[in-house]
């Protein structure tokens, strides 16, 4: 594996490998766990090179946020990629990103704001915007064939499949399942925020998810009785500040309301709290 430290470094080297051989591409924020590890995995099995990068992007963090506090560890994170397979670290500075002259945003939801505003869009205004200019730069400079990203961020999935075809990316985007700890709990870098206590309880928003979909698996298709359900679940908790609850179109991320018809398909139920400083997100698909 060799480690890269600039965009101009990483064009020079990938200038050398051969147009026949498939680049995949993990991106990454460091803080590394098994989450990264399976798609990283996955990413090797079925690409000749594996680039993963590493890059605590600041421009998807609000002033408030935990951007200076976020778990940096690259000496372990190192270690691991070379053991999943990588083949490529970009671990790019923020200056090479964001140069002084920097002056443009991609934001996806334009017509549709749901994408950019729903659910975790609507807690941090100004996250996707910079999701989607980080993920819309790398893929430009890497020109990958495949990216691999995990679905338990279910929006993100969402904001990175559009952006790839409305700007002709020319990129196959690779969603990968969740990994969860024994006990449930989505695997999570901001997961070391939580003291012991709080760890035995974080598992709640999984159960409660559980719990939704065996209700959606009985029949149920009223979304309000469904949210009201789940909500009660999490509630019922009183260290978890539950911030929402919701039931929406996995792709386009509007919020569904009534009576959904038996058939309806690409709905996804959501749910974010916070637990001590840990703000934890899941998600569980509802199929048919
Ligand atoms: P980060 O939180 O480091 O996650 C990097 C990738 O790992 C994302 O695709 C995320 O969905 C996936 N991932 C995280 N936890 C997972 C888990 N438990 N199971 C499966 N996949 C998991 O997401 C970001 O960074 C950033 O927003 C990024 C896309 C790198 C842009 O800055």
């Amino acid at each position: 594996m060799i480690t890269i430290r600039s965009s101009e470094d990483l064009v020079s080297h990938l200038n050398t490998i051969p147009r026949s051989s498939s680049i995949g591409i993990v991106m990454t924020m460091g803080a590394l766990h098994d989450g990264h590890g399976a798609l990283i995995r996955q990413c090797a099995s079925e690409n000749d090179v594996t680039l993963v990068t590493m890059f605590v992007n600041p421009l998807q963090f609000a002033p408030h946020e935990d951007f200076r506090s976020y778990p940096r560890t690259p000496e372990v994170d190192s270690q691991l990629c070379r053991e999943w397979g990588a083949s490529i670290l970009f671990a790019p500075e923020a200056h090479d990103v964001y140069p002084s002259s920097f002056d443009t945003h991609v934001i996806c939801g334009v017509g549709n704001a749901d994408r950019n505003e729903h659910s975790e869009g609507a807690y941090r205004p100004t996250f996707f915007q910079g999701v989607a200019t980080v993920v819309a730069k790398t893929l430009a400079l890497t020109r990958a064939d495949r990216c691999y990203f995990g679905l338990k961020d279910a929006q993100q999935c969402a904001v990175v499949k559009r952006i790839t075809e409305d700007l002709w990316l020319r990129c196959e985007v690779v969603l990968v399942d969740t990994q969860r700890e024994s006990d449930g709990l989505a695997m999570s870098s901001r997961n070391t925020y939580l003291t012991e206590s709080e760890r035995s309880e974080a598992s709640v928003l999984w159960k409660a998810l559980c719990q939704g979909k065996k209700l959606w698996n009985g029949g149920m298709r009223d979304v309000g009785k469904l949210r009201d359900a789940v909500k009660q679940d999490i509630t019922r908790h009183e260290t978890l500040k539950l911030m929402y609850v919701s039931v929406c179109d996995r792709w386009t991320m509007q919020e569904l309301h009534g009576h959904l018809p038996h058939d309806r398909r690409a709905v996804v139920l959501c749910v974010a709290a916070m637990l001590g400083r840990a703000r934890l997100i899941d998600n569980i698909v509802l199929e048919q």
